[in-house]
């Protein structure tokens, strides 16, 4: 079989070499398409793969009529709204993602983020510490139990809320506060991380209400998706309240003028870094090689995210 491995943004060069001996071992083919400027390249590189690896590429219908022979997608890393899953189902094809395997980068940045904010964004003058202060863990999933963990190690005040996790238990077995609502959560929390997936429910779903709602200082940590924000909200809650400041992993639309307007308030890493580390990107992108060799040896599907 040929295995694709599609990265706009391409894993680090050990885990490319440990994504090829999986395949290469297990006796199918590797092709490499990395930082690719153009989506007619990708059309073109799928044109006979069977298999492909992607981050947070977008696997749109286009691509998936590009390759008659496609079989499996695996989205090495957490969220796959980048793959048209409806597309994908169509034609009977398994999508998977790599659940947990690509999580402690992305809560190492989310709690390196609340620091570099508490301190001015390392800029000369007085910050404040993170110590003492109350954290809000908006969806308890593989990141944001870890961003949980450490937060309770920096001597933070954890309180979590996940519309899907009613056991209460879950939470407290980890030190964690459960709240009732996302009203709630987000009117305790000093610092809010926020986990929540992009999807019809969730998307332009954070805005003015609830980040007006945050105490004095309320910073909002965003290393999930930019899609879940309302950015008019946002803008009209940092302008109203001078107390308020927003960091991201993924760049509002309206990035450049919060950052005029706003200032040290406002910040930005320069491209989605959350998970660029050699060991997430060793970690999913092996994952996303074992389970495709699995897949074509047994037909596993564990961490299948489509149905047909
Ligand atoms: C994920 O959903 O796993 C993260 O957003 C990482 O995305 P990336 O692989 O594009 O860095």
């Amino acid at each position: 079989m040929k295995i694709l491995v599609a990265t706009e943004k391409p894993f680090a060069a050990e885990a490319v070499d440990g994504i090829g001996k999986i395949i290469r071992d297990a006796g199918h083919e590797m092709a490499l398409l990395e930082k690719y400027t153009d989506k007619a390249q990708l059309l073109e590189a799928v044109a006979d793969a069977d298999a492909i690896i992607v981050r947070s590429d977008k696997v749109t219908q286009d691509v998936v009529d590009a390759a008659p022979k496609l079989k499996i997608v695996v989205r090495a890393g957490a969220g796959f709204d980048n793959v048209d899953l409806a597309a994908c189902s169509a034609r009977r094809i398994v999508v998977m993602n790599t659940p947990g395997q690509n999580s402690n980068a992305v809560a190492e940045l989310a709690i390196g983020m609340m620091i570099y904010m508490a301190r001015n964004c390392f800029s000369p003058g007085t910050g404040s510490e993170i110590h003492g202060k109350t954290l809000g863990i908006h969806a308890y999933g593989n990141v944001g139990k870890l961003v949980g963990r450490y937060g309770k190690a920096m001597g933070m005040e954890v309180y979590a809320y996940d519309p899907f996790i009613t056991d209460k238990a879950v939470f407290e077995a980890d030190g964690v506060v459960p709240v009732d609502s996302v009203e709630e959560l987000y009117s305790k929390s000093r610092y809010l991380s926020l986990h929540i997936p992009a999807t019809e429910q969730t998307k332009g779903s954070i805005g003015y209400d609830l980040l007006t709602s945050m105490p004095k200082g309320g910073t909002l940590v965003n290393t999930a998706r930019k899609e879940v924000i309302d950015e008019q909200g946002l803008a009209q809650a940092l302008e109203e309240r001078p107390d308020l400041k927003y960091a991201t992993d993924i760049a509002a639309g309206n990035q450049a003028e919060l950052e005029e307007k706003f200032g040290k308030r406002v910040f930005g890493t320069a491209k989605k870094m959350g998970a660029e580390t050699a060991e997430a990107n060793i970690n999913a992108g092996l994952a996303a090689a074992n389970q495709i060799v699995g897949f074509f040896a047994t037909g596993c599907t564990r961490f299948q995210v489509n149905k047909f």
